[in-house]
């Protein structure tokens, strides 16, 4: 008997994973307008639940509300793990899919993935296969996870595709389609706009940087990321710093006696406003992977404050450079920057926009043979 009919779970938690699965569910929709029996059941699990971590997004990107929300709120790792594997699985025993897919790398990405495998239903991972190298940062364990059981891989670079290689994945299961979150990007870079604060903070195209950080490496601890702070004052020269302030990074800075001057603190921004702030910045200070490769398709200088990198195509053909985390680095780069020594980088190979209408093809040829 041939299949008729696919159900998709496209599982979204937390806010990287929503540029990530924008595309992909516009491309199944333009699919399903040609005839494409494909059918998706968009499930939130909650793991990002405030406004300005999710809901902004969905609406300026066009997503369509959640069929299902696991609403699992915030917790340690292994509580969110629990909890959205608990609650995923009751919703696959209660009706099931016929595929799991799951883009990026945080905590709902592996969740999902081991509920779903566990119930023989087959997982594909978008940004499969990219590795840091580094178990120190939870992210990293989720993609070792997730990919150990994942049946179909859509690679964001040959890289990717060399390490799935390497741990014996067959490249029958491997696919190189590009960079979903670039597809987001190219879709709506003509409706980035200034934010509110714009003129108010007196900001001027080329005279500001922006800088985010929240990994805890970074800003868990309140003296290192004091002195952090006080370092970056040092290397911008009396530039202002936009720094929006994920709620995690806000716990911190809340307990801090004071603040550089240079520093504008503002909410985290919706994604139009946040990429205008980017793509108009002397250059960005990150902890972010996804920034990186945003700044590498938007030729804006960044200097990411890591040691290692899980895409390593924003250094070797972006703009990014890595410096580590000791904060005595920021300035030796940053006068680089200012003196115009900075690389001009180029764009990764498939980060074209397309990524998604790739993924979608494949997909139903997997599914509907
Ligand atoms: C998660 C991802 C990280 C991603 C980041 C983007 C994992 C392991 N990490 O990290 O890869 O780069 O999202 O933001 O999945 N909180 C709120 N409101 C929210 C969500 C969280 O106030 O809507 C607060 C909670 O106090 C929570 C803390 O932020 O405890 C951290 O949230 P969590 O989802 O655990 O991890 P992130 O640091 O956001």
């Amino acid at each position: 008997m041939s299949v008729t009919e696919a159900l998709i779970d496209v599982i979204a938690g937390a806010r990287p994973n929503f540029m990530k699965i924008a595309p992909i569910l516009r491309a199944v929709k333009a699919r399903q307008q040609r005839g494409s029996k494909l059918r998706v059941r968009l499930v939130h699990t909650g793991q990002h639940y405030d406004e300005r971590m999710s809901g902004d997004f969905f609406r300026q990107l066009g997503i369509p509300d959640p069929d299902v929300n696991l609403e699992v709120g915030s917790g340690t790792q292994a509580e969110q793990t629990a909890a959205i594997m608990v609650r995923y699985e009751q919703l696959l025993l209660k009706a099931p899919s016929d595929l799991c897919l799951v883009v990026g790398d945080v905590t709902s990405t592996m969740a999902c993935a081991i509920a779903a495998q566990k119930l023989r239903v087959p997982v594909a991972h978008v940004e499969g296969g990219i590795r840091s190298g580094d178990w120190g940062m939870p992210e990293e364990i989720n993609r070792l996870v997730t990919d150990a059981i994942t049946n179909w891989f859509f690679t964001t670079s040959e890289v990717a595709d060399a390490n799935l290689r390497k741990a014996g994945v067959g490249d029958e299961r491997i696919f190189f389609v590009g960079n979903t979150m670039i597809d987001t990007l190219l879709a709506n870079q003509a409706q980035f706009r200034a934010p509110a604060f714009w003129a108010e903070a007196g900001l001027q195209q080329g005279q500001y940087f922006v800088m985010t950080l929240h990994r805890p490496a970074n800003v868990d601890d309140s003296q290192g990321f004091a002195k952090l702070l006080c370092a970056v004052s040092e290397a911008v020269r009396d530039l202002p710093v936009v720094f929006p302030v994920h709620p995690r990074t806000a716990k911190t800075l809340a307990a801090l006696p004071d603040k550089p001057a240079c520093l504008r603190l503002v909410d985290p921004q919706p994604y139009l406003e946040f990429n205008y702030l980017v793509r108009h910045a002397r250059g960005v200070i990150t902890d972010s992977g996804g920034v990186t490769e945003e700044t590498t398709v938007m030729g804006v200088p960044c200097v990411t404050l890591r040691d290692t990198t899980e895409r390593p195509e924003t250094v070797t053909i972006g703009t990014n450079e890595l410096i580590g985390t000791d904060p005595a680095a920021l300035k030796p780069a940053l006068d680089r920057l200012f003196d115009g020594k900075w690389k001009k980088g180029a764009i990764p190979d498939k980060w074209d926009g397309r990524a998604g209408e790739r993924i979608v093809g494949l997909l139903e040829g997997l599914l509907i043979p």
